[in-house]
């Protein structure tokens, strides 16, 4: 049976930071936004043998699994991993741009098969998970809404609940992954009008959202929204979410929320880098003055794997700073 869950507010897939444990802290941060993993591509998730680390789950839902791919049966068997490892959804990216993903062949250019994604959602699809897919709003330079919709009328074709929009098109070619972030311009009116057609699909607006303030007025207007950008440079913003979206109670940055992440990540030491299992942590120095004494600190207790110290450290900080 597939969970009722909100999706009101997403944290954006992104590669090389919605790991494991940016999620464990992100959960920590906050107990209502939806979390999506990196985008993992089928073959490894089926193949590797780190899949344990990359995948790990612990207990931080509700969570989508993203892949890329587009061979049906290693779809299938995502999905039933996706299962294994307690997701709630396993999500299809169709926006990827990058030169290795379309060599691939997954990413943003399945958009010019339609026909192709929907049978890819349909290999993902049973009535244990939700099956959804995250896309953009068309490829090349020119916005094109026949097109959009179009796209989409063939994969509402899969009964569909969920499709996150990054609101603006991928150019495949002569400009790069983070220049297919920018350069190409927003367009949230496509994912107005496409809602509207289809009342029974929850459309998540994606990109360019870069404040709570814009988060929260976009609500108003559309089911969910999704950031990403401002999350992977300030988890800490977080925080803020289940008061401003969710109108929960203030969360304090403190001890708990330090001793809560190491509990997780110290076990993993030895199996993943100091820096990965460290680095969503870090940011909690984001335009804080005067704390590059810690810093450097902790960059050397880095050098010298002493784990317990960056902990202790840490919570001084958190003190010290009285960071509310
Ligand atoms: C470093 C980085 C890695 C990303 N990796 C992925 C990914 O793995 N899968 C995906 O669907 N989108 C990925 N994206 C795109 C984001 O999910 C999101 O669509 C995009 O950043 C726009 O949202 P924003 O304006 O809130 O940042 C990535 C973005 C960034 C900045």
């Amino acid at each position: 049976m597939k969970k009722e869950i909100s999706r009101k507010f997403c944290v954006a897939p992104m590669m090389g930071y919605t790991t494991p444990y940016a999620r464990k802290l992100y959960r920590i941060l906050s107990s209502n936004s939806f979390l999506f993993s990196e985008m993992i591509a089928t073959k490894s998730l089926i193949h590797s043998k780190s899949r344990e680390n990359i995948i790990d789950n612990d207990f931080n839902n509700p969570v989508a699994l993203q892949v890329g791919g587009s061979v049906i049966n290693e779809l299938t068997k995502s999905s039933k991993i996706a299962i294994d490892y307690n997701y709630d959804e396993i999500n299809l990216n169709v926006g990827c741009p990058s030169k290795a993903v379309q060599k691939g062949s997954f990413g943003a250019c399945l958009m010019r098969d339609k026909i192709l994604v929907r049978n890819c959602i349909e290999a993902l699809q049973n009535d244990k998970i939700e099956a959804t897919l995250k896309c953009r709003l068309g490829l090349g330079k020119e916005l094109n809404y026949e097109f959009f919709e179009e796209f989409i009328d063939e994969i509402s074709k899969t009964g569909i609940k969920f499709i996150y929009v990054h609101a603006r098109n991928a150019i495949l070619s002569g400009i790069s992954p983070q220049g297919n972030r920018t350069i190409p311009p927003l367009n949230y009116d496509f994912v107005k009008k496409i809602k509207n057609k289809y009342p029974n699909i929850t459309f998540i607006l994606n990109g360019g959202i870069d404040n709570l303030d814009q988060a929260k007025s976009l609500l108003k207007e559309f089911d969910g929204v999704m950031l990403g950008r401002l999350i992977k440079n300030n988890p800490f913003v977080l925080k803020e979410v289940d008061k401003i979206i969710f109108k929960e109670k203030d969360k304090l940055i403190d001890e708990t929320i330090i001793n809560n992440y190491f509990e997780y990540i110290k076990p993993k030491l030895g199996f993943e880098s100091m820096f990965r299992l460290l680095s969503p942590l870090l940011n909690i120095f984001f335009s804080v003055p005067h704390s590059k004494t810690y810093k450097s600190k902790i960059n050397n207790y880095m050098k010298e794997q002493k784990i317990n110290l960056i902990e202790d450290l840490l919570i001084k900080f958190v003190s010290e700073k009285n960071l509310s």
